[in-house]
């Protein structure tokens, strides 16, 4: 294709065990939102990986404006005029917002020092015509996650990239956010410059992008106009085969009452405060709000990793006479956290101990050693039921797609066998097809008598599956909605109670 700025051609890649490339050829055309869908482990990042100069690939080129290219780093690309907003933010928390936008080329001054005056004041510049009201020289650290994702976009757009790859950008936005950003992406597309955008969001890829690329196992499926498609086309040239229902019947008998809130204030007075409510064997309590109503913080708090200022809690009955979170798990509480990158995950070790790591104190033989048998083979079990895509258990977690990652997470909470889940966001990141294995299991597990409280920010995903969902504004509890009144519109009116 001529007129592409763009072209991959048969690039492999390989990693120990995985074929993650396997014969790409992906081209993009200026001025145009190119989306790149695919499960979980299709190779999307590491496509984009390549493409940066972050991973080399075995086999394959990279023609840029026609002209064949090769990158040896990231700084590499960046020059070239391709950048990359990753899945995992990659910025320095300890430098200041400037800094990090400018890091390795800051403009100097006669002495060759760095003039630190022109540096904040470009940054300004930059940030002030992308619209964000931050300050260039706030540490990174200080920022909220959106800020700090505004920051990489503001590096990218300083280099005058040509191409800019977003991974996964608006996985925790706001409405707001996420409409400032697609706002950038219309104004970038108009000067000419081709984004290629990662989402496992549908609705997003049919608002923003002019193409799409399916990728699965490594290959591409096809590229398409966005207009020639539908959703549920979509969905089966990412899954391979036709899904009919995106939610699991969930056949449960609501019980007694396993947990009681009351009166719950958070410690930061800008949190939640006042929040009651109960929750029942062999339900599903949703939690909807929009980002920023302080959801997180209340089950959280909840579970005893932030402190609450005053309020109770009991389970089944018996009230919490501390609440850490020793003490929730001890009294069959388990917590799925929304954000894999900052708690939960341990990169560095692999998929089995990050598993078992909640459990350990469940798998104890007669003489208190631990059964590494059967605490492994149950660390086994949990990820096949979830399909966690991985050459093997020995893997470490850092090496395996953003998805995947989410999946150790819930099976290693799975196995801790509680009686109360509190998921946060439990599909974030995941991809159309896992979803429903997820949404499966939470109905198995209410069906046993289980009670589960899910946050989530997606309308289809808390309709589709709670029994009853509150809702939050500003850390108030402004609705509590049955089964029957649950809709976008209900839901959308008490979570915007306050604006
Ligand atoms: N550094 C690495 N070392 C070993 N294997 C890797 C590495 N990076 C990726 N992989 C493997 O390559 C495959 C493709 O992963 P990739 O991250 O590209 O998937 P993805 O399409 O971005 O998925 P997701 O939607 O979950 O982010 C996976 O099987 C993954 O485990
Ligand atoms: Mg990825």
């Amino acid at each position: 294709m001529a007129d592409s700025i763009l072209e991959m051609r048969e690039v492999t890649k390989r990693f120990p065990g995985v074929l993650a490339l396997d014969g790409v050829n992906f081209q993009v055309k200026p001025g145009t939102v190119h989306a790149l869908m695919g499960e979980n482990g299709a190779g999307k990042s590491t496509l984009m990986k390549c493409l940066f100069g972050i991973y080399q690939m075995d086999r394959g080129s990279i023609v840029l404006n026609g002209e064949e290219r090769h990158f040896n780093s990231a700084a590499d690309a960046m020059h070239a005029g391709v950048s990359m907003i990753h899945q995992e933010l990659s910025n320095v928390p300890e430098r200041s917002v400037a800094q990090n936008i400018w890091l390795g080329r800051e403009p100097l001054n006669a002495l060759r020092l760095i003039n630190h005056r022109k540096m904040l004041d470009d940054t300004r510049k930059l940030l002030e015509d992308l619209n964000f009201d931050f300050d260039p020289a706030a540490r990174m650290s200080s920022l909220s996650i959106s800020r700090q994702q505004g920051c990489e976009i503001a590096r990218a757009v300083s280099y005058n990239s040509s191409i800019v790859v977003m991974d996964e950008p608006t996985s925790s936005l706001t409405e707001n956010e996420v409409a400032h950003l697609f706002a950038i992406i219309r104004d970038l597309r108009a000067r000419g410059v081709a984004i290629i955008y990662i989402s496992h969001k549908m609705e997003e890829i049919f608002q923003i992008a002019d193409d799409v690329t399916v990728m699965r196992d490594g290959k591409v499926i096809g590229t398409f106009p966005v207009k020639t498609l539908t959703g549920d086309k979509l969905i089966s040239l990412m899954v391979g085969r036709d899904i009919t229902h995106r939610f699991p019947p969930v056949e449960s008998s609501i019980g007694e009452r396993c947990l009681e809130v009351r009166n719950l204030t958070a410690a930061n007075p800008r949190s939640f405060r006042n929040i009651s409510f109960e929750l029942r064997k062999g339900e599903i309590l949703g939690i909807g709000g929009l980002v920023g109503a302080q959801r997180t913080e209340l089950v959280e708090a909840i579970f005893g990793v932030r402190p609450a200022a005053s309020g109770e809690i009991l389970v089944h009955g018996k009230l919490l006479k501390r609440i850490r979170p020793q003490d929730a798990i001890e009294a069959g509480i388990g917590l799925v956290t929304e954000d894999r990158r900052s708690s939960g995950i341990f990169p560095l070790l692999n998929i089995t101990v990050n598993t078992a790591i909640a459990s350990l104190g469940k798998y104890k033989t007669k003489i208190g050693m631990l059964d590494h048998r059967k605490l492994t083979s149950e660390a086994v079990k949990q990820n096949k039921q979830l399909k966690t895509k991985t050459p093997s258990m020995g893997t470490l977690v850092q090496n395996l797609s953003g998805g995947n990652q989410q999946k150790v997470i819930l099976s290693r909470w799975l196995m801790t066998m509680p009686d109360i889940l509190i998921m946060d966001e439990p599909t974030r990141g995941i991809d159309v097809g896992a979803k429903y294995e997820i949404y499966m299991i939470m109905a198995e597990l209410v069906k046993q008598g289980k009670a589960i409280i899910m946050v989530s920010s997606e309308m289809p995903e808390l309709i589709g599956m709670s029994h009853r969902v509150l809702v939050l504004c500003a850390g108030v509890l402004t609705g509590t909605l049955e089964k029957s009144e649950l809709t976008q519109e209900s839901i959308m009116r008490y979570a915007t109670q306050f604006s």
